[in-house]
């Protein structure tokens, strides 16, 4: 439907028959606006997480001049994308990559700088319905949990070749989970007697392994686990680190990025790659910014937006969703920002 600036927003139900509902598609979409408007000619959006093109589909129906490039780890979801977002023709493009190789994709399509970039981050509703691909705890299946299937580390090789200190370390830091050695040790003595291969083996040593009372409130007990297992098999956040500065440093002046993050290791990555611009480096007390030290972007939301209960009835993956959004500010030799106020 045309809103008030001439532009034909679809709402989010547009795609709906891909068999799923983006999070946090109209606030992204409101977010990105600025940076396109009025219809996206000459403009850049990167979606570093195409996964089934939700996202990207909603901006080439609303900026029907935006150029659209959708970066993907996951040959699936990059075939499945592009066959959604065919009927664009050459305003979409997607290329097969890990975030942080952003800066080269779009180099190698002769791109210099992006308008808009979204991360979405985690694992995509198509990858846990795939059960064959281990992400779900639900069904018995293959422990896998890569990705893109050309990687070479699985979960069965972590459960079965780490040593428990190491297997615990990832529990504990990736899981967050208090039982972390307690579950490496089970492990351990288990695989001894035969190797891990599927999940209900690991979902069972889970159930006898965490204690009754700690089962009863903490959700899933294969819920930590299963995280974990996942974001070491895929180097999740050494990917998310290295990618947060290379899409800040692509983005063009007035450029905005948003980010949405399901988890506290995720977002706490974000947040500390944000404050890191946002913040002067100015000493304490001068009325001006020096150059050169200066924010170089500013945030566009208020700590981290949550979905609302609406949204999280009508999409439950909404409901861990932390979104934080930034914008380049124009380039500070030209516009020194006067901080006499501050
Ligand atoms: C939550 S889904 C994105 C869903 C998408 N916004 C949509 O509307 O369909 C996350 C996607 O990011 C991809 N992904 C995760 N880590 C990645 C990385 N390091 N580099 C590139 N893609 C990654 C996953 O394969 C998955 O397809």
């Amino acid at each position: 439907m045309p809103a008030a600036d001439g532009v034909d927003r679809a709402g989010p139900a547009e795609g709906a028959g891909y068999g799923h509902v983006p999070v946090l598609a109209r606030r992204a979409l409101d977010l990105f606006t600025p940076a396109v408007a009025p219809d996206g000619a000459g403009r850049v959006y990167v979606d570093a997480t195409l996964g089934l093109g939700g996202h990207s589909e909603l901006m080439l129906r609303a900026f029907p001049e935006l150029t659209v490039v959708g970066l993907d780890r996951d040959t699936h979801a990059i075939a499945a994308a592009t066959a959604r977002l065919a009927p664009f023709g050459d305003r979409f493009m997607a290329v097969h990559t890990r975030y942080d190789g952003m800066a080269e994709a779009l180099d190698s399509l002769g791109l210099p700088a992006a308008h808009a970039v979204l991360f979405d981050l985690g694992v995509s509703s198509m990858q846990l319905d795939q059960t064959d691909r281990g992400f779900a705890y639900s069904v018995d299946a293959p422990l896998d949990m890569r990705m893109d299937p050309t990687d070479p580390l699985t979960a069965a090789d972590i459960l079965n070749t780490y040593e428990a200190r190491d297997l615990a370390r990832v529990l504990r830091t990736y899981g967050e989970e208090k039982f972390a050695s307690k579950i490496a040790a089970a492990v351990v003595r288990e695989r001894a007697r035969a190797p891990f291969t599927t999940s209900r083996r690991l979902v069972e040593l889970l159930y006898a392994t965490i204690p009754a009372p700690a089962r009863r409130t903490g959700g899933h007990p294969a819920k930590r686990t299963f995280q974990a297992l996942r974001i070491e098999v895929n180097r999740e956040l050494a990917s998310l680190e290295a990618a947060v500065p290379q899409a800040l440093d692509l983005l063009a002046p007035d450029g905005r990025i948003v980010f949405m993050s399901y988890q506290s290791l995720e977002d706490r990555i974000v947040k500390t790659a944000l404050a890191e611009r946002t913040r002067s480096r100015t000493p304490v007390g001068l009325p001006m910014d020096l150059p050169g030290t200066g924010p170089t972007f500013a945030l566009l939301t208020r700590g981290a937006e949550r979905a609302t209960e609406a949204e999280i009835e009508d999409n439950p993956r909404a409901a861990p969703a932390r979104l934080r959004a930034a914008q380049r500010l124009p380039d500070p030799a030209q516009n020194p920002i006067d901080r006499s106020d501050a």
